[in-house]
């Protein structure tokens, strides 16, 4: 099933509950946008094109829980979900992608709320198919750069979960084992929501591909130690210069990757690059409540003390000197890649 999915029966989303995976399967059903907000804050979806996705189909919701009578009321009730839906999360701007092109491709119909109504949740549906073609493409692309026999280190997660469905890096990963190609996978757990250890170790095992969890502090001895020939990572949002935000940790990860001569990749959609902002240090950075830190336990107890305080950052700049290669549906893009990124980026 995918990740994300609009009910014609009933006009609902239907989202999988990505904070009960590995332990329980569950699809919740949304039939109010500011649920749909709050689903995406809470991270019951989360991965940037899913949230693209999710943002996309809560629009259509809106359309559909509105019962304004004309053109003009419901435009305005769009416009105050559009509001709602784009501070969900800040950093993955698939999010607000997104919202922008469902607006702008329905600006023009004026024929009556249902037409409008009908417009939204078509360009919703086109946004969320696109996504799983487009994830395909990338797969295929990125397969090429994967040699039979490789470890890849890969970070957070990247899958048919943190997509539509297939996945980004991940997906590149599904592709080249489908190829034939042997690939053992380094999975960073990826503190402190733990999505490798959660999701993509769940997702592996769905596809029988060989991995071994590693906590996120381990990669470099991996990569010090000449077993790791690939890394890879998706993306929240990659600047036009190519600086790539995404899951905290990646910049180490990075590093530590250029300082072994290992290549590092980033996977991405152009949906998210955006040519808007000039080098990493102008994304919005995510902080998420310090709960998600703390709250660890070891052995059935919390490890840190309860007066503790704590920082929980969600997103790092990994800087485009880091980062070998940037595949996207539309290629491998490698540096400079102020030069080389806007080509790929449609203007749409
Ligand atoms: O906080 P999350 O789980 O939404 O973060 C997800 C990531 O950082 C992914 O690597 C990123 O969205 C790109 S993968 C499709």
């Amino acid at each position: 099933m995918r990740t994300v999915k609009w009910n014609q029966n009933n006009y609902t989303l239907e989202m999988i509950d990505q904070r009960l995976l590995p332990v329980e399967f569950k699809v919740n059903e949304y039939s109010d946008y500011r649920d749909v907000a709050q689903a995406i804050s809470d991270m019951v979806v989360r991965g940037a094109p899913a949230i693209g996705g999710a943002a996309a189909f809560g629009l259509a919701v809106a359309a559909y829980q509105s019962d304004a009578q004309t053109v003009d009321e419901l435009r305005e009730d769009l416009n105050q979900a559009v509001r709602v839906l784009e501070k969900a999360r800040p950093t993955a701007v698939n999010l607000s992608w997104a919202l922008k092109r469902i607006m702008r491709r329905t600006a023009d119909v004026a024929d009556s709320p249902d037409a409008l109504r009908e417009a939204v949740l078509e360009e919703a549906q086109k946004i969320a198919d696109e996504d799983v073609q487009i994830n395909k493409n990338m797969a295929r692309h990125g397969a090429e750069l994967i040699d039979d026999g490789d470890t890849i280190i890969h970070h957070c997660n990247t899958g048919a979960l943190a997509t539509v469905d297939w996945g980004t890096a991940l997906g590149v990963i599904r592709t080249a084992h489908e190829q034939g190609k042997d690939i053992h996978v380094l999975v960073d757990e990826t503190r402190p929501r733990l999505q490798g250890a959660r999701l993509t170790a769940w997702e592996l095992d769905r596809y029988n591909i060989s991995y071994d969890i590693i906590s996120d502090n381990m990669a470099g001895h991996f990569l010090s130690t000449g077993q790791v020939q690939k890394v890879v990572f998706g993306a929240d949002r990659v600047a036009a210069n190519g600086d790539v935000a995404n899951k905290i940790g990646t910049y180490m990860l990075a590093l530590a990757a250029k300082d072994n001569d290992v290549p590092a990749y980033s996977v991405v959609p152009t949906s998210t690059i955006d040519l808007s902002l000039a080098s990493g240090d102008q994304i919005p950075i995510e902080e998420r409540a310090v709960d998600e830190v703390l709250g660890l336990t070891l052995m059935g107890q919390k490890v840190a003390p309860e007066q503790a305080s704590a920082r929980n950052i969600a997103f790092d700049i990994t800087p485009n000197r880091l980062i070998s290669g940037i595949v996207t549906e539309n290629g491998v893009v490698y540096p400079p890649f102020d030069v080389n990124l806007p080509p790929v980026v449609p203007e749409d």
